[in-house]
């Protein structure tokens, strides 16, 4: 999950322009997000393999959800065009909704 909050503050640094766009780096954290999605599930597989993280018990009760939101995340990721710095700010959106809606539902508020 560290690896997701780099990747997206990269982008997210590039699509409002606080950093110069970057194609190599931009790829690079797309790649990250493609990856890091399409194993989520196998992350998380052990049901409550770490009580100090900030994974709710609910991620083992509602499986399917929360692999459907990986798999969202997944979908936004790979559609993301990195081509250019409107092309991010264009899909950061979606991202950025998967993330959160992840998030609202299956991780502690407070970690
Ligand atoms: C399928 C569900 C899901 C999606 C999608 C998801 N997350 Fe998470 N995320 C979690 C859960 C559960 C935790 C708490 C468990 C943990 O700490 O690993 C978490 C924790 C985090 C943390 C804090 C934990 C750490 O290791 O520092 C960051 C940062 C984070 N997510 C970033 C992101 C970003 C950025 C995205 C979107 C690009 C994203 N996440 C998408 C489920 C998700």
């Amino acid at each position: 999950m560290k690896s997701f909050g780099g990747a997206a503050k990269a982008l997210g640094g590039m699509a409002s322009g606080e950093v110069a766009y970057d194609a190599t780096a931009a790829e690079a954290a797309k790649a990250n997000l493609v990856a890091g999605s399409a194993d989520v599930h196998v992350k998380f597989e052990k049901a409550g393999n770490d009580p100090a993280s900030g994974a709710k018990p609910e991620i083992w009760t509602n499986w399917d959800d929360f692999v459907g939101k990986a798999n969202a995340l997944n979908t936004a990721a790979t559609a993301l065009d990195v081509a250019s710095a409107e092309g991010i700010k264009a899909g950061m959106g979606a991202i950025g909704g998967a993330c959160k809606d992840c998030h609202t539902t299956f991780r502690v508020a407070s970690k």
